[in-house]
């Protein structure tokens, strides 16, 4: 299950960020959840619309993608702060990401009562019909005195408080599903174009995708700059030769997908047959149906529909196939653009033992018992991938980049 979590105050030092960031880390065993941020945004005026800016369509993305809200409200004089208002009038002004989305209050103060009268009133706020969020009725957490409530690492203190917060939030979990069965089944996802036939802005016209020159044509017809010339990055400033030594130095293969589902860098470090999911430099700019067989295009669909809808951002898979000295495991991670927009995968690749060897022999730890790592059995990631057939498999013919490999997924879930 994946929640967004809003910091309802514009603080530095804030306890509501403090306590949902308790709340994050202490109960993923419950949930995942992203602590968002409502510190940069714009106060919200009507005559000056800033929905389609980046900061507001972010929050937007977060919360549209997640399946519920947890929202961390301090009280400012016997209400809501001005921050989060402004925020949730952003929310339900041209866009309604709220709308029918399953929202849990939390509350921290400095006073006893504190945050009570400010959840109230937020309770009233999310009713409104522009946000018409679905809020659990009950289940208040309030968290008074909060100076002295958290210790220096922002672990809340006193036990019972705990246990009741976490009992709080397996109502939540049991709320949201509920409200998903109210709600009723979800849109399918639409399918992906995987021969790229589309465009998006960055698409390079007039150039064959299949050529094994793309590279080469693809740059002349842009005017790509490489070599000794300087490119500005977020954050910093490389040459395009210093960018190569540097994603040439990192410990995994890399490969980059764009949003138009067009395999568009590699990495290139390695003979194909050296690296743990071939490529060839001649596969760059293929469209992703050209680097996998048939049989596999499902799975690849289904990997892309899970980063693109944002179900997850996130789908690993073990691949068991290069024997037991190695635990290679195929990482796709979905990438977005300052307004949390999908603009591809970053497919990265990397064999985890030395670095699980590395950390034992550092801790002098040993992994002992019933772990599945022991065994190189497939370990259950939670996104519901079956890592074992195929990543690697004979491609018959097909140009197998493995961009996202065809390892079997399981689609029922
Ligand atoms: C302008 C202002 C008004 C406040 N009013 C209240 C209040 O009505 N009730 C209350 O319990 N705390 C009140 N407080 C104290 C807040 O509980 C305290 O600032 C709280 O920690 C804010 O949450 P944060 O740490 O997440 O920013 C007020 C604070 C400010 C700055």
């Amino acid at each position: 299950m994946k929640l967004v979590g809003i910091v309802g105050s514009n603080a530095e030092l804030s306890y509501n960020r403090i306590l949902l960031k308790y709340i994050a880390k202490q109960f993923n065993h419950l949930f995942e959840m992203e602590v968002i941020e409502i510190k940069d945004l714009p106060l919200f005026n009507q005559s000056d619309d800033q929905t389609n800016s980046p900061a507001i369509q972010r929050i937007n993305n977060k919360i549209m993608h997640a399946d519920g809200v947890i929202i961390a409200t301090p009280e400012h004089n016997h209400t809501i702060p001005a921050g989060l208002k402004s925020l949730i009038e952003w929310l339900s002004f041209k866009i309604h990401p709220l709308e029918n989305k399953p929202v849990m209050i939390v509350g921290a103060s400095y006073y006893a009562q504190g945050s009570s009268r400010a959840q109230l009133h937020l309770r009233q706020i999310l009713d409104a019909p522009g946000v018409n969020a679905i809020v659990m009725p009950g289940n208040e957490f309030l968290l008074g005195k909060v100076k002295e409530a958290f210790d220096e690492q922002g672990n809340l203190k006193d036990q019972g408080t705990q246990k009741f917060l976490e009992s709080t939030l397996q109502k939540f979990v049991r709320f949201v599903n509920v409200v998903a069965v109210l709600e009723g089944p979800k849109k399918p996802a639409d399918p992906e174009d995987l021969h790229a036939t589309g465009k998006i802005d960055t698409t390079i016209d007039g150039v064959d995708m299949a050529a094994e020159d793309w590279v080469e044509k693809a740059a002349e017809i842009v005017g790509a700059v490489e070599g000794k010339t300087y490119v500005k990055l977020d954050r910093g400033i490389l040459t395009v030769d210093q960018l190569n030594y540097f994603l040439a130095s990192m410990p995994m293969e890399l490969t980059y997908a764009d949003s138009n589902n067009q395999f568009l860098y590699y990495n290139h470090t390695l003979p194909a047959e050296e690296m743990l999911a071939s490529r060839t430099p001649g596969q760059v700019g293929n469209p992703l149906a050209n680097c996998h067989p048939p049989k596999s295009l499902k799975n690849v669909e289904w990997v892309i529909q899970q980063l693109r809808s944002g179900a997850t951002d996130a789908v690993r898979v073990h691949v068991p196939t290069h024997g037991p000295d190695k635990y290679v495991v195929h990482n796709y991670q979905a990438m977005h653009d300052e307004a949390g927009n999908y603009v591809g995968i970053n497919e990265y690749i990397l064999d985890f033992k030395p670095i699980i060897d590395w950390y034992l022999k550092q801790t002098g730890q040993k992994l002992v018992g019933d772990v599945d790592a022991v065994s190189g059995a497939s370990a259950n990631d939670n996104h519901d991938v079956d890592g074992v057939s195929g990543a690697t498999a004979n491609d018959g013919g097909y140009k197998n980049v493995d961009t996202v490999s065809s390892t079997s997924v399981n689609h029922q879930k």
